[in-house]
């Protein structure tokens, strides 16, 4: 079981509630990070939430928490699709990594199609809402090894 979560969101995410809700849904950032928070602490593991809109933001978060980590779920935003320097960060840890998409980034545009990120990850999740990170977080819960 992965003790020490960390919890990334990138670009945009900050928005969520407001933005696009016909895709995104309603559910707001801090809702997620609370819901997460109390699952982690209802399992004795610690979990810590970051969000920005800066690759480089988030490239030194991972350089930090995420070296430390062991178990990481991300939300990599726009720069799934582009984010290298973000690849590159997360390609460092040991620690099993959860992509997660609130959206079926399938269904959508051809360049949400791929990410960059998908081959550095353990698994991805996508489509199933803010619910998603939920998921994520019982499988470091229960199956991750640091
Ligand atoms: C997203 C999908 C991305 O394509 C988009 O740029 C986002 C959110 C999702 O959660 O569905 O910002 O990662």
């Amino acid at each position: 079981m992965a003790r020490s979560i960390v919890v990334i969101h990138g670009p945009n995410l900050n928005m969520l509630g407001r933005r696009e809700p016909e895709i995104y849904g309603a559910m707001t950032l801090e809702g997620i990070d609370a819901a997460l928070a109390a699952r982690a602490a209802a399992a004795g593991a610690a979990l810590r939430s970051f969000q920005s809109n800066h690759e480089g933001a988030l490239v030194d978060f991972i350089h930090d928490a995420g070296w430390s980590s062991d178990g990481v779920i991300i939300n990599p935003g726009a720069l799934t699709h582009y984010g290298l320097s973000l690849r590159d960060a997360l390609a460092m840890l040991k620690a099993p990594i959860i992509e997660v998409h609130i959206s079926n980034v399938y269904r959508r545009e051809a360049f949400r199609h791929s990410s960059v990120v998908a081959p550095v990850a353990t698994g991805q999740i996508a489509g199933l809402g803010w619910r998603g990170y939920l998921l994520a977080l019982e499988w470091l819960l229960e199956e991750g090894e640091a």
